[in-house]
């Protein structure tokens, strides 16, 4: 059935305005300032005065199928994608992460598989963990299948971590074939070496994550991507970028014409090193890579938002347990599985400590968590609000308090790392290609409505 949005106050990444939204099938199809809806065939109306009305949000860096240290991330696509709507996320960017031995082609029909159950649209960063003489066919087809990005590691070396040559032969081809490359930026080399020396020093516990991966650590592998951009003319996105050194790394490669964007992830905006030095191994819960780091480098990761030089924010939602996974753990804290759940809160964080506290416009809200991931990943059908659009629409309170735990959230895992942090808004109703997948703060999606978003190549 057709959907009427009355008295919207539209906020986009550009504009702020009060319409009506007509949504035929999964499309925008009018924007007026009014509509009459007896002038149209019967539809489905909600009222969204007094709220305010956003393009769907996207995440564009997540893990929900993921094999990863030993263990496997504890959401399912059904459970993610019900929580991302939730927390007014509409399109979810998963990594395909094979291992090094599988084949490219197999892992991206298997990661496809398990996303057929999910009640959000997605796409996915196709992981790219080995280069032999038969990959460029593999990442050719599966580019020609609709999935527009790689995705490298330079950091877990040993795992999914490739080496420099590898490292070329990817950005090369994805230079020819025109999509990006998402990068993770660390020098693996440096992280092996201080854990080694560490561990040796008797330095077992979580708090010892971010000493064996300090800021010049993840700068070091900033500037080594963008030298390797720079040799190949490749686009690269660098994910979850944690600390000041690293966006001046990638500040200064833009500077000098490298195609290079910034991505920061919600746990960094937020959370500082303090947490993963709980006692009793409650830091455990708190331990992600890049490491969380000293405050300072939050204040400049939000003024890096503000000034346009991080484009985009996601989560790196990566569910692991605290009772049976991140215990994995204990007496080597290079066991600990690497993660934090987020995928439900990262609008509500980026709304209440970003836009509440100033440090950002809602523009700049709506940009960086929808419209530059639409625009950097070519997901040409979402991110904003017009006539042509898919409809995917977060009608936002922004006159809810509340408080997260992990008794209420949605997620799979059995702690939030942001238990106890207040709430200055949620998405009241949420609103997926042209049906309402939220109503009133409660889910109402049908199951595995979910779509593969068709994308144009952007690198
Ligand atoms: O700690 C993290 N970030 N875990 C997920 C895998 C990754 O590196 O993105
Ligand atoms: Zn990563
Ligand atoms: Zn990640």
């Amino acid at each position: 059935m057709p959907l009427l949005v009355k008295n919207a106050r539209i906020v986009t990444a550009t504009a702020d305005y009060t319409a009506d939204i007509y949504c035929e099938r999964d499309t925008i199809t009018r924007i007026d300032r009014t509509i009459d809806q007896w002038t149209l065939p019967p539809c489905d109306i909600l009222d969204a005065a007094g709220l305010i009305t956003f393009p769907g949000f996207i995440d564009p860096h997540v893990h929900v199928y993921l094999p990863f240290m030993g263990t496997f991330a504890k959401d399912t696509w059904a459970s993610a994608s019900r929580a991302a709507l939730l927390g007014g996320t509409t399109t979810l960017v998963e990594m395909i992460c094979p291992a090094r031995a599988d084949d490219p082609v197999s892992a991206c029909d298997l990661w496809r598989s398990k996303a057929r159950e999910s009640v959000c649209d997605y796409s996915f960063h196709m992981g790219v963990t080995r280069f032999d003489e038969r990959t460029p066919a593999a990442l050719k087809q599966i580019v020609d299948s609709g999935i527009t990005s790689f995705k490298v590691f330079l950091a877990y070396k040993g795992a999914l971590g490739i080496d420099d040559h590898e490292l070329f032969d990817t950005l090369r081809l994805a230079r020819e074939l025109g999509v990006v490359v998402a990068a993770h930026c660390e020098n693996e080399e440096l992280v092996a070496l201080l854990q080694k020396q560490l561990l040796a020093a008797g330095k077992t516990g979580p708090e010892w994550h971010e000493p064996s991966r300090p800021a010049y650590v993840e700068a070091s592998g900033v500037h080594h991507l963008c030298a390797f951009a720079e040799a190949t003319g490749a686009r690269v996105y660098i994910v979850h970028t944690s600390c000041e050194p690293a966006v001046q790394e990638a500040r200064r490669a833009a500077a000098r014409g490298v195609r290079v964007d910034v991505e920061a992830v919600i746990p960094h905006l937020t959370l500082d090193r303090s947490y993963a030095e709980r006692p009793d191994f409650d830091g455990a819960k708190y331990v992600m890579s890049p490491p969380l780091r000293e405050k300072r480098h939050q204040e400049a990761l939000w003024r890096a938002l503000a000034a346009g030089d991080v484009a985009t924010v996601a989560t790196d939602h990566a569910p692991f347990d605290f009772a049976t996974q991140k215990s994995m753990g204990k007496g080597d804290f290079t066991k600990i599985p690497n993660g934090i759940p987020s995928v439900e809160d990262r609008v509500n964080l980026l709304y209440t400590r970003g836009v509440c506290e100033g440090r950002i416009d809602l523009h700049t809200f709506v940009r960086v968590a929808s419209t530059n991931a639409a625009r950097i990943l070519g997901l040409s059908t979402k991110g904003d609000i017009a006539v042509g659009l898919d409809a995917d629409l977060c009608l936002y309170d922004s006159n809810h308090r509340g408080v997260i735990s992990a008794t209420t959230h949605a997620m799979q895992t059995d702690y939030s790392a942001f238990e106890g942090f207040e709430l200055k808004g949620r998405p009241r109703h949420v609103v997926r290609r042209g049906e309402i997948v939220v109503r009133d703060a409660a889910l109402v999606a049908n199951p595995s409505q979910g779509r593969l978003t068709p994308r144009v190549r952007t690198g």
